[in-house]
């Protein structure tokens, strides 16, 4: 029987979310039901409800979320009933061109569920990356589903669904990041703070976080920053190059998704060195950089998807050091919201006020 639960939705561009009543399917082939436990609040949310990303109103937001397996359907055998997950949005298929050639972390051809969550009135909803867990209940590909280890608070674990993943996976994935590197973050929100964590638990010798507000240079400093940068006030590059012997660093990991900050982070890397772009740009955005400075300068210039992670493998693995103190996930949980206060978490995160806000249902 298809079950009706509270979830956020977004009616239409701009306008604030609302609770509404969603109506959740009984899973089917391939599918599972979650009982959602906790789901922090992230930018793509506050994109989808601003209209960024397409017009498939009306949107259940939410996305970054851990809880427990309620139901499954036919042919589930990954996850079953009582098992404690994290959502993701990367439920890899086995069969593209990616996954064939043994990269399924890019996977072409992610998994969502067939079936349609809806509103009372039998309109569609489009849930936020094929999740929708603003939501009692949500239902998911049962890919979608990483099973990890219980002992896990749902609030810190939720977030390794989305942002803080991508920001550990840029330096660990992406950047490669090793014992000895010198790494500068560019950017440290949720997601470049992450990248601060990922850089230290790589062995990283020296990370230097760099923001233009001071709070967050001290929330890095906190989580292993060895040194900070207010690029407000100091030329980023220069500071970059002074603190590694003058030639910049091993890895720069620009988590801000803009061409000043990319430019920077192009800037102040070592020769042969590696700039990770995490930060999302948006579709006006141009980058103009001298082609033979792209040459001349080599290394490596990569993009870093959802930290290149395959949830398969890093989830658990990450939990697992979480539950040993070495991966401090608790400090991204800036406040525990309930589901009618996402609107206001936008507002807050927009103001830079919070790393992450978590909805604790
Ligand atoms: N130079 C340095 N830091 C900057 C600059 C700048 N010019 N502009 C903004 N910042 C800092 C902000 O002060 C903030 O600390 O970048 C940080 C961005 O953090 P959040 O707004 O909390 O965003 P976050 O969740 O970390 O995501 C960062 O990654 O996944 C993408 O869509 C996401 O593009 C966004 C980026
Ligand atoms: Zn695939
Ligand atoms: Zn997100």
């Amino acid at each position: 029987m298809a079950q009706r639960v509270r979830g956020v939705v977004a009616r239409g561009k701009g306008e604030p979310v609302g609770i509404e009543t969603v109506v959740v399917p009984d899973p089917g082939p391939g599918e599972a039901v979650v009982t959602v436990q906790a789901c922090g609040v992230c930018h793509t949310d506050l994109h989808y409800r601003e209209g960024g990303i397409n017009d498939d109103f009306p949107f259940l937001l939410g996305h970054e979320a851990a809880g427990v397996v309620e139901s499954v359907g036919e042919g589930v055998t990954e996850v079953a009933p009582g098992d404690f997950v994290i959502l993701n949005w990367r439920a890899v298929c086995g069969q593209c061109r990616a996954c064939l050639r043994g990269r399924p972390w890019y996977c072409f051809n992610t998994h969502n569920a067939a079936q349609k969550m809806t509103l009372e009135d039998g309109t569609e909803l489009s849930p936020a990356l094929g999740i929708g867990a603003f939501a009692e209940k949500t239902l998911v590909a049962a890919g979608q589903c990483t099973k990890v280890d219980p002992a896990a608070s749902p609030a810190a674990a939720g977030l390794l669904g989305c942002g803080v993943m991508a920001g550990l996976g840029a330096a660990l994935n992406t950047g490669n990041v090793g014992r000895g590197d010198c790494v500068a973050v560019i950017g440290c929100g949720g997601v470049g703070n992450a990248s601060v964590v990922g850089a230290r638990l790589a062995g990283a010798a020296r990370i230097i976080a760099v923001d233009i507000d001071d709070r967050k240079l001290e929330t890095a400093r906190g989580l292993g920053a060895t040194h900070t940068v207010n690029s407000r006030s100091t030329d980023a590059v220069e500071a970059i190059r002074e603190l590694t012997g003058g030639f910049g660093a091993d890895v720069v990991i620009e988590a801000v998704g803009r061409p000043e900050t990319y430019e920077q982070a192009f800037y102040a890397r070592d020769l042969a060195g590696t700039v990770v772009l995490v930060g999302v740009p948006t579709p006006q955005m141009r980058l103009d950089l001298p082609l033979l400075d792209v040459f001349g300068r080599g290394g490596a210039l990569k993009s870093s998807w959802y930290g290149d992670c395959l949830p398969s493998r890093d989830f658990p693995m990450l939990i697992d050091l979480y539950l040993q103190g070495r991966l401090d996930l608790d400090a991204f949980v800036t406040e525990t919201i309930e589901l009618g206060d996402v609107e206001q978490a936008f507002a807050r995160m927009h103001h830079g006020d919070v790393l992450r806000s978590v909805v604790v249902l």
